[in-house]
C-alpha cells in the first residue's frame, strides 16, 4: 500500500479559518511592534539612566570620597551614608557586598552611581520592581526618587561565585 498526495503549493488553497489566523497574527505582530517602540518612550518601566566609561579604580576613589564626606555612622562594619537630598549617591558592588548603606529622603531625587569593582553583579531593590545590571568599567547613573519610606534590601541577582547568595545591601528611605 502506498499513500500519495497530489502535487500542490503547500499553502494553497488557504481556507477561511487559515486566512483569519494569518490576518490576526499579522495584526498582532504589527500591534506588538508599534507598542514596543511607543512604550519605550511613553512607558514608566524605563529607568532614567546615563552610562559612562570609568575604571574601577577611579570609581572606587569617587565612592570612597563620597562615603568619607557624607558618612553618618556605621552598622556591622559597614558605613552608613546620607547623601545631600537631590544630590549624587554612590553604591559600590563587589564580591560580595554593596557599599555603603544609603539613607535617602522620601520624595527627593538622587543621581545614584552604580558600578562594580570586579565582575558582573545585579542590583535588585526589594520589594520594588527595580532590577539592573552592574558592570565593572561603567558608571551607571540612575535617577531615583524614593516614594515610600522604609528599609529596602539590595540583592545581587547575577551569579557571581560562591558568596553570591550572601551579597545583600541596604537602602533606607526616611520620611
Ligand atoms: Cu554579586 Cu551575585
Amino acid at each position: 500500500m502506498s499513500i500519495s498526495a497530489p502535487e500542490r503549493i503547500w499553502w494553497r488553497p488557504l481556507n477561511k479559518e487559515e486566512k483569519i489566523w494569518v490576518v490576526v497574527a499579522l495584526c498582532w505582530g504589527i500591534f506588538m511592534f508599534v507598542f514596543m517602540i511607543a512604550w519605550h518612550g511613553a512607558g514608566q518601566q524605563n529607568v532614567p539612566s546615563t552610562t559612562y566609561r570609568i575604571s574601577p579604580a577611579v570609581f572606587a576613589q569617587e565612592a570612597n570620597d563620597f562615603i568619607a564626606k557624607y558618612k553618618t555612622g556605621e552598622e556591622s562594619g559597614r558605613a552608613v551614608v546620607e547623601p545631600p537630598p537631590g544630590g549624587e549617591a554612590y553604591m559600590v558592588a563587589r564580591i560580595w557586598s554593596f557599599d555603603p548603606i544609603l539613607v535617602l529622603k522620601k520624595g527627593e531625587t538622587y543621581r545614584l552611581h552604580l558600578s562594580s569593582l570586579d565582575l558582573q553583579h545585579g542590583f535588585s531593590v526589594q520589594p520594588v520592581n527595580l532590577n539592573l545590571q552592574v558592570l565593572p568599567g561603567y558608571d551607571f547613573i540612575v535617577t531615583v526618587t524614593p516614594t515610600k519610606a522604609g528599609e529596602y534590601s539590595v540583592v545581587c541577582n547575577e551569579f557571581c561565585g560562591v558568596g553570591h547568595h550572601t551579597m545583600v545591601g541596604k537602602i533606607r528611605v526616611k520620611e
